[in-house]
């Protein structure tokens, strides 16, 4: 199969980044990331989650953020929703995309939405349908699609089958979560034959976690088979609070400079996006993640 021409980068930082991020950080601050980011190309900008506060504490301030961000034409800025409260909460900050989250393995399910696979499917079908009729558009995601960190290895037929009831509610894009970073290509390949039989490849988006340094070779081998969507987190920002150890997304850094190298279109502007990403990590007090951001800041250095 040829690569895509073009890639749509799905910037995920303000929130799966954010939202594991030690430091808490200031409502102006992520709406200063965030408005970076739009103002870099990135035409998808995940802009937090409406999920409760005992759990994630650090997304608390969604509403806050999304009252204040300078929408740039042509970019949303979808947000993650795990019940009909948080769908409520979107549409009172104006959420012109939701997001709803949904896992492939029961352990990591319970811990993350605390309710079963069925349970939660069960649960965003009228979110979905509120969602649809207030014309208000919604990405699915499905967690664990290799290996979950309470089960160990997952099966594709079982990724499949969620992607497909995901895929039903509504969902326009299923975006594939390899939440713990343990994925390799000839894996992440035989994942997509599987669920591609369900969900069409124009309608599956790839969400690697860098844990094991295999999240670019993973996302060049899913572009060979057809997938054209990769979320990726500014600096490689975050992690996951449910998956102990898991380190943030792939550096959007790093997938960018991949896709130019291979003449892959995605609208951004390498160098003002790795500056987005020095203002996150000087908030955060931490270096970028992604080895292109290092490189980037070193030619910067003095
Ligand atoms: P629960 O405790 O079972 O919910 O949590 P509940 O309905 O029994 O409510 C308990 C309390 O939470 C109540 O408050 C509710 O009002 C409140 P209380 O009466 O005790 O004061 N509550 C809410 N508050 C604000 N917003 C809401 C909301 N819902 C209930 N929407 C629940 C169930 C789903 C709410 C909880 O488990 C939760 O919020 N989970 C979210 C976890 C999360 O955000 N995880 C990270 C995102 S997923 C991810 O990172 C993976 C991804 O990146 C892909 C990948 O990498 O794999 C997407
Ligand atoms: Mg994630």
């Amino acid at each position: 199969m040829r690569l895509p021409s073009a890639v749509r980068i799905v910037e995920v930082g303000p929130r799966d980044g954010l939202q594991n991020e030690a430091v808490t950080i200031a409502v102006a601050t992520k709406v200063d990331l965030i408005e970076r980011l739009a103002a870099a190309g990135l035409r998808a900008v995940e802009a937090g989650s409406f999920v409760s506060p005992k759990w994630v504490p650090q997304m608390a301030d969604t509403d806050k953020v999304m009252a204040a961000i300078k929408r740039a034409p042509g970019v949303s800025y979808p947000v993650l929703v795990p019940n009909l409260k948080g769908f409520e909460a979107a549409v009172a900050a104006k959420a012109d995309e939701i997001a709803i989250f949904a896992a492939a393995s029961e352990s990591f399910s319970q811990r993350n939405i605390n309710c079963s696979i069925a349970e939660s499917l069960v649960r965003f079908a009228p979110v979905a349908a509120a969602a649809k009729q207030a014309g208000i558009r919604v990405r699915g995601y499905v967690s664990c699609v290799l290996d979950c960190p309470y089960e160990g290895p997952v099966a594709a037929e079982a990724v499949a089958a969620v992607a497909r009831g995901l895929s039903k509610l509504g969902c326009y894009e299923i975006s594939l979560g390899d939440t713990i970073g343990t994925g390799t290509p000839g894996r992440a390949q035989a994942l997509i034959e599987t669920v591609s039989d369900h969900v069409p490849r124009h309608a599956l988006a790839v969400h690697f976690h860098d844990t094991y340094g295999q999240a670019l070779a993973n996302i060049y081998a899913s572009l060979e088979r057809g997938i054209a969507t990769v979320d990726s987190s500014v600096a490689g920002l975050g992690g996951c609070p449910y998956a102990k150890g898991a380190t943030g997304n792939v550096a959007t850094e790093d997938v960018c400079y991949m896709l130019a190298g291979l003449g892959i279109d995605t609208g951004v502007d390498l160098e003002k996006l790795a500056a987005a990403g020095r203002f996150a990590c000087a908030a955060l007090g931490r270096a970028p993640a992604g080895r292109t951001a290092q490189a980037l800041a070193a030619k910067q250095a003095p």
